[in-house]
């Protein structure tokens, strides 16, 4: 039988075998972005949300706590809003991101981009990119939510300006435009 101490030598040398180790130099990242393939050389220790903003200059992403409390940094990963300042940038991986920047489809915006306009759901706007990103997945989703379905979509992300009520109508109306 293992005592603890090489029980824990030989869990760490299967976690070494199953995880090539790399970095602390900058290494080549393969992202799948808004339907493109982009490469950069980025620290395998950068978050998904900082090489977004910084190499790959999709600065819509906005950073406000930096550790998964606000919600501002919401990406699409495979179609599910995370929190991309809680990822390192190395692990998504072959899976599918979608940034602001890829939401409106040419000169199309998407419902939810347009439904923000029309009722005001901003006001300084640092969360709304993160906002609409969630709302935006909410009615991708499910066709007709509910004003707590919004709710709890929209419950993670904290708004400075208080623009909850605006943003839940605006979800309201874009799940209705898009049904229409
Ligand atoms: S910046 Fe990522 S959750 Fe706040
Ligand atoms: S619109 Fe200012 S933080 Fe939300």
């Amino acid at each position: 039988m293992l005592n603890t101490t090489s029980a824990f030598i030989a869990s760490a040398e299967l976690i070494n075998d199953a995880i090539p180790s790399v970095g602390p130099d900058a290494v080549a990242i393969s992202l799948q972005i808004n339907g493109v393939t982009r490469t950069v050389q980025a620290e395998p220790r950068m978050t998904l949300a900082e090489a977004l903003r910084g190499p790959l200059g999709l600065t819509g992403t906005k950073i406000a706590c930096n550790r998964g409390a606000c919600s501002a940094c919401t990406v699409w990963l495979d179609g599910r809003p995370v929190c991309s300042c809680m990822m390192l940038a190395i692990e998504v991986g072959t899976r599918a991101i979608t940034t602001i920047e890829g939401l409106a489809q040419g000169d199309t915006l998407h419902p939810v981009q347009q439904a923000f306009i029309d009722h005001d759901a901003l006001q300084c706007g640092f969360c709304t990119p993160g906002m609409i990103m969630s709302c935006a997945a909410l009615v991708e989703h499910n066709p007709e939510p509910s004003a707590d379905d919004v709710r709890a979509a929209i419950s993670g992300h904290i708004c400075r300006c208080g623009t909850y009520p605006h943003v839940i109508a605006a979800t309201l109306d874009a799940a209705k435009a898009r049904k229409g």
